[in-house]
């Protein structure tokens, strides 16, 4: 038997060790036990950073949903696979069994056969959390097309861009979305982003809101009836282990979002070994993680981690706020939740709530909670672990990414003991190392470096879609031989790892990653703007929030600055969604720019943080004059 589910410290040092000295083993071992292969590999895995190329279980044939469906059915056939909680509590939720999933995986597979979908496709799915986007993201994998899930927060022209990059054949999507008392208009953003999509031949519809939308003749078909009328039964497509599974776009610190490829085999174990032990799964579990689908969270710990070990996951379409603060709670009652996985914002903003709100719900049947997306305060940690587990659930803090399509670093709860704010130790299977300034390792614990991978683990992305050699630019040349993550970490005493955050220009905002570049490219779509710069600050509950240097082509009163700024926030609205609009404009006479022209964000970040007292030496600068007036009109 492998170590798959590790139950004690003394066995997760020795799993560790053995995931480290023989790799191979230790990941066919799990391979071998766990999963439903067509055909065995032929070579565990290969790697090569400098290509870089990496491959897992070479040449094995296998389908994702084989695994996560139809091994199940005899067994757990009638075991809810998704518990579907609506945005209204009074619409009744849905419990999906693993007959009715596989039913509808194999209804949605062929409509999107009928429709022209074929093995290697990309389809572009811009769905709310309603099950239709599950069974959309299955059905893709259930025929071997490439999933492109893109957030339906996400505005019409950042939704083009994504079609555009991987050409999507067909777009999925509904003619509407709930998100608390609102009702957002899915379909009008669709038909405005496909004016520019010219590869998109179809878009099936789903029904949420019933509201009355146009249907563009001899393009746009209502999804729900053909799913009705199409067959149950669809046989597998049998993929390659390294066959492309889905397309992830995650922003880039410079230049368009960066369509992460994962594969099939890899991702598939390495998921599904994470989520039994990060969770410390058991059968009997209703396991809720509050993500979205459109973000990796949602692909790996709603959908694919959790189906492949047979469980139940909950999904659920609304907000913490809706109807009240107690949202969360009073689902964590009603389905008698046992682990539990959100985002350090949504803790920080329910802390921000009267206590009454989580101290009337019955939370007793929660076991493990986890945290995900941003380093977590010490504040969120303490109130998340005093009010909602009581003291008694521990909470695994998750450090991961888009990219390593898995949990990376984290406690597992009852064996790893847990300190606030620390990611802990990396799991089975993952070689972190802290470089310094000059490419060096640094070695022995009580440490501080930038965090780096040395050793490949098996959902590691395989490349940017189209682009593989910004895959290797952007990680594999900063340190050679290593995969390069863009944070910063320090390594306590007893060898724990605490994520310190991003150490580029990708700001953090209520968990989301966005780069600051595209932000500053639609501000400087303004006619009235001549350059900008776009910096973090500490918030009390987004985590960071966008602080906006901007500097107007003409100064002087000319123009009204409470419109300016409106209209600036209109417009990254527009190009990349709402998540991304600026909480402070400061309009300046000039940006702190080097004698080669490159604008000092540093310095920009100290001021908007109040930190000026350690700008340090701005004599170098081409324009030193700026800042002092800058700092003068500082906004607060
Ligand atoms: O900076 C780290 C932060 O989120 C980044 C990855 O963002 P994304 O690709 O959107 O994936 C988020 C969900 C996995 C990381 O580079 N991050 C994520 N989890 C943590 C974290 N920072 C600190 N602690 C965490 N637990």
């Amino acid at each position: 038997m492998s170590n798959y589910h590790i139950k004690n410290l003394e066995e997760y040092f020795k799993v560790y060790r053995k995931s480290v000295h023989k790799p191979e083993e230790f990941w066919e071992e799990i391979a071998e036990e766990h999963f439903v292969w067509r055909q065995r590999w032929d070579n565990v895995m290969s790697f090569d950073f400098e290509k870089p190329e990496i491959k897992w279980f070479e040449n094995a044939k296998l389908n994702i949903t084989e695994n996560c469906i139809d091994r199940h059915l005899r067994t757990r056939g009638d075991k809810t696979a998704i518990l579907f909680e609506p945005n209204d509590p009074n619409e009744e939720a849905q419990h999906i069994t693993y007959k009715r999933l596989a039913e509808r995986v194999n209804q949605m597979a062929n409509v999107l056969k009928d429709n022209g979908v074929q093995k290697g496709d990309r389809v572009c799915i811009y769905l709310p959390m309603i099950p239709e986007l599950a069974f959309a993201v299955l059905a893709c994998a259930r025929i071997g097309a490439i999933h492109s899930v893109v957030f339906a927060g996400f505005s019409s022209s950042a939704l083009a861009t994504r079609i555009n990059d991987s050409d999507c054949k067909i777009v999925l999507t509904s003619d509407g979305s709930y998100r608390g008392s609102k009702s957002i208009d899915l379909k009008g953003i669709v038909d405005e982003a496909l004016k520019t999509c010219p590869s998109v031949k179809s878009v099936l519809v789903a029904k949420r809101i019933n509201s009355d939308i146009h249907m563009e003749e001899g393009r746009d078909k209502w999804l729900q009836p053909l799913l009705d009328a199409a067959s149950k039964d669809c046989e597998p497509e049998i993929m390659d282990a390294e066959d492309p599974l889905f397309i992830l776009y995650t922003s880039g610190s410079t230049g368009k979002p960066k369509g992460m490829v994962h594969t099939t085999a890899g991702y598939m174990v390495y998921t599904a070994y994470t989520f039994k032990n990060v969770f410390q799964y058991r059968e009997s579990d209703i396991y809720w993680c509050t993500a979205d689908i459109g973000w990796i969270t949602g692909h790996s710990y709603i959908i694919y981690g959790p189906l492949a070990n047979g469980a139940t996951t909950v999904m659920f379409e609304g907000v913490p706020s809706y109807p009240d603060f107690g949202r969360f709670w009073e689902i964590v009652e009603k389905h008698k939740v046992t682990q539990f996985y959100t985002a350090p914002t949504a803790i920080r903003a329910l802390a921000k709530e009267d206590l009454a709100y989580v101290e009337k719900y019955d939370l007793s049947s929660l076991k493990v909670l986890g945290s995900v997306g941003e380093p977590i305060n010490e504040e969120a940690w303490h109130w998340y672990d005093d009010n909602v587990g009581k003291k008694k659930s521990p909470i695994v803090d998750t450090w991961w990414q888009t990219e390593t399509g898995g949990i990376l670093i984290s406690p597992i709860p009852y064996v790893t003991p847990t300190i606030p704010t620390f990611a802990t130790l990396p799991l089975p299977g993952i070689q972190p190392a802290l470089m310094d300034e000059n490419g060096e390792e640094i070695k022995g614990n009580l440490v501080e470096g930038r965090l780096c991978i040395k050793f490949p683990w098996p959902s590691i992305a395989r490349t940017i879609w189209g682009n593989h050699e910004r895959y290797r630019d952007t990680y594999f040349s900063a340190y050679k031989g290593k995969y390069f993550t863009g944070d910063g970490a320090r390594r306590d005493a007893v060898g724990y790892y605490r994520i310190t955050g991003r150490v580029d220009d990708v700001i953090i905002v209520s968990g989301h990653n966005l780069g600051t570049a595209p932000i500053e490219d639609a501000i400087n779509e303004h006619n009235a703007v001549a350059e900008s710069a776009i910096v973090g600050f500490p918030h009390d509950i987004k985590g960071n929030a966008l602080y906006g240097f901007i500097t107007l082509k003409e100064t002087g009163e000319s123009r009204n600055h409470d419109n300016l700024r409106k209209e600036i926030n209109q417009l990254i609205t527009e190009q990349i969604g709402p998540i991304a609009k600026l909480d402070k404009i400061q309009f300046t006479v000039g940006l702190p720019k080097t004698r080669s022209g490159k604008i000092m964000r540093r310095i920009l970040r100290k001021i908007a943080c109040n930190e000026a007292e350690s700008l340090g030496d701005i004599s170098t600068l081409l324009n030193p004059e700026v800042v002092q007036q800058i700092l003068e009109e500082r906004i607060a």
